[in-house]
Parts: structure tokens; sequence; C-alpha cells
């Protein structure tokens, strides 16, 4: 479980979009998710993002052998290292869930989303 400290915090505030990287056995595969829809349902204080899952078909097939998944939020909006500009990259664990907790939450608030993609932060670094 990690701690989202202050600056990361304000990059979730204003990132835009959000992009999630598997692997499966065909190599990387990347999918996205709206800034605004981990803002209503997705940061959870344990460390937790819960995103609304309407496809994330062949993500959910990479995890079912390769859980890992790695993250990445930013925003122009946010002072970096050199500027205007700071990222994040999380490295986790990542499952989709259609019952339980998470997905009513995102059923809820998405009527669209057949389930909710859970992920777990193990790991977080500065981008930029
Ligand atoms: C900016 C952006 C936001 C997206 N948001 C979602 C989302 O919240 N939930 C979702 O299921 N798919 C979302 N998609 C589509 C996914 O990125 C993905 O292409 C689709 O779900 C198919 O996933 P798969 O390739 O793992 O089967 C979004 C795409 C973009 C470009």
């Amino acid at each position: 479980m990690v701690e989202f400290e202050d600056k990361v915090k304000e990059v979730i505030e204003k990132t835009e979009i959000v992009c999630i990287g598997t692997c499966g056995k065909d190599g990387p595969h990347l999918v996205a998710t709206w800034g605004d829809y981990i803002r209503t349902i997705g940061i959870q204080d344990t460390g937790t993002i819960v995103i609304p899952a309407g496809g994330y078909r062949k993500t959910e097939e990479n995890l079912s052998t390769n859980d890992r998944v790695e993250v990445i939020i930013a925003s122009k909006e946010v002072e970096g290292t050199n500027g205007m500009g700071k990222g994040f990259l999380f490295s986790g664990r990542g499952e989709i869930q259609e019952s339980g907790e998470f997905a009513e939450l995102a059923k809820s608030n998405f009527p669209w989303a057949r389930g909710a993609f859970v992920i777990s932060v193990e790991e977080i670094n500065g981008l930029l």
C-alpha cells in the first residue's frame, strides 16, 4: 500500500487522461481513462485506483496471465523540476472486477460500465 503525497494528489487533480499499460503474450498493450473518471470514483485511501470498465477486454485477458500494470498521469498545469509540467509513473497490480464494492461504485456512477478496473499501486516514481 502506498500513500499519495501532495504533489501526486495535485497531478491527479489536473491530469486530463490516465494511460494504463499491461503486458500480454503478444507484447505491451495500452489503454486509457479520463482524469475526471478517476477523480469521481477512483482514488481510494489505500493507494487503490478504481476505473469504470466498459471495454478493457484485451487488458483483462493480459491481466489473467500477468497482473502487473503501469500507469502514467501528467499535467502541464503542475510545476515540475524544469518548469511547468509534472507526471508520475505508478507501478502496481490490476484486476477487472465485475461484482463487489468497486464494481458497484463504477456501475452506479457510469451506467455503461460492466465493472471496475481496480489497480493497487505499489510504487510511485516522479517524471519530469
Ligand atoms: C481518453 C480515453 C478515455 C477512455 N476511457 C475509458 C474508460 O473509462 N473505460 C473503458 O472501458 N474504456 C475507456 N477508453 C477506451 C480504452 O482505452 C480501450 O481502448 C477500450 O476499453 C478497449 O480496451 P482493450 O483494448 O483492453 O480491450 C478510453 C479511451 C480513451 C482514448
